[in-house]
């Protein structure tokens, strides 16, 4: 198998951007061949993976809770010290039922700033999302805000890590205590990540991974509740099974939810290679942060140093400085094979059903929209090597220079 950062669409020869005139939107061809993506699969040793998947095909067990799935929900549990791991199809999936099993009714406060399934999974289960504002410069949950969404009909608080960076854990268990508030954490992008040394996982009453094929960690599709609360993870798993108890007994209405065996086995696999992912996301990361740091008007959203980070997203913000706006930038980057992109805009308040429930929520989600409306996140991950991320750099430091 080649090396990780072998596995790469190559700059075009023919072309180096040393200035704005060499870009292709003004009549060059494209830096890059092929596109450069945001999130290409991060994929463990195939031969490996290969292995796994024969297993599983001779004991012909490929669903329903099969030994793989066990063994990987036991490896999830060890790595991140949390008691229990409930494996799920996806993490959409795995929100839902941690919502179901928590008894979260009425309203539960998010942020808006986050990916849709956020608030999709809660209204999926008739609770109503109630979007508080982020903090500009972390762009997690702040926790004055949350604060502020508070009436009679609140029942929880789903906060999110967003890019694998913690949401302020103390402050909003201090506020779920005060108000008897149910907790959890949208952790999807945070596999690997700690806050104060502590991997994300074992906060709140539960959290949620996305093992989705472009998450830091994949199982191809996948996702999974993790929890120290006994009672609650029987009931996810129970619930994961459209709410059987025994072969004859149904005690809640389930869904299905299960992780096949052969995610499984992926997750297993990919489980071995975390190290090296996270290494050459590590040097993409500080490619991107040494070259955009020389540049006026675009900033990179960091990393602590001290805590574990995965580095699985490039997040750059334009200030007013910055010579184009950030859907200009994009359509150059784009222009040159870079698929860089808008996340998380216009906010979820902005999308349907939320926006006609809601058409003025955007007066209270002042930093939401400023943050929306700056960030560009740029290619990374295993598909990219050196001279790509020097590639994409150079077409930003073109534009940044005019
Ligand atoms: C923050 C966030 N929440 C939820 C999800 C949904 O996860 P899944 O695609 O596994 O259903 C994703 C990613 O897809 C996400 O980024």
């Amino acid at each position: 198998m080649a090396p990780l950062d072998q596995m790469t669409v190559r700059v075009n020869s023919r072309k180096t951007v040393r200035s704005s005139h060499d870009l292709a939107v003004n009549g060059g061809e494209p830096l890059f061949a092929e596109p450069l993506h945001v999130g290409r699969p991060n994929i463990g040793n195939h031969a490996v993976f290969l292995d796994r998947a024969r297993q599983v095909l001779e004991s012909q067990w490929l669903s329903n809770n099969g030994p793989v799935a066990q063994a990987f929900e036991r490896e999830i549990e060890r790595f991140l010290g949390v008691k229990h791991c409930i494996a799920m199809c996806n993490g959409t999936i795995a929100l839902e039922i941690a919502t179901r099993a928590l008894g979260m009714s009425g309203e539960v406060i998010v942020p808006s700033y986050t990916f849709i399934a956020t608030a999709h999974a809660l209204q999926w289960q008739a609770v109503t999302p109630i979007f508080a504002d982020i903090d500009p410069v972390t762009h997690n949950l702040d926790p004055m805000a949350v604060r502020r969404m508070i009436t009679p009909r609140t029942t929880g608080i789903l906060g999110v890590h967003l890019w694998g960076r913690p949401a302020p854990v103390e402050a909003l268990q201090e506020i779920a205590n005060e108000h008897g508030l149910r907790l959890m954490y949208d952790a999807s992008h945070g596999f690997g990540c700690s806050h104060k040394g502590q991997l994300l996982g074992s906060f709140g009453d539960c959290e949620v991974f996305s093992f989705h094929a472009t998450k830091f960690f994949n199982t191809f599709e996948g996702g999974a509740i993790v929890t120290n609360d006994d009672a609650l993870a029987e009931k996810t798993r129970l619930m994961r099974n459209f709410g059987f108890a025994n072969y004859d007994q149904v005690i809640y209405p389930g869904t299905n939810g299960k992780l096949t065996e052969i995610a499984a086995a992926m997750g297993l696999t990919n489980l071995q290679d975390l190290d090296r992912f996270v290494a050459v996301n590590w040097r993409n990361y500080e490619l991107y942060r040494k070259g955009l740091s020389q540049l006026r008007g675009i900033t990179l959203l960091d990393y602590s140093e001290t805590e574990r980070n995965n580095y699985q997203y490039i997040v750059a913000q334009l200030t007013d400085d910055f010579p184009v706006s950030r859907d200009r930038l994009i359509e150059i980057l784009h222009a040159e094979n870079v698929l860089a992109r808008r996340y998380f805009w216009p906010g979820c308040h902005n999308m349907e059903p939320y926006h006609s429930f809601y058409p003025h929520a955007g007066l209270m989600l002042p930093n939401t929209k400023t943050v929306a409306d700056r960030v560009v996140v740029l290619p990374t991950g295993s598909a990219l090597n050196e001279g790509d991320v020097r590639g994409v750099l150079s077409i930003v430091r073109a534009v940044a220079e005019g």
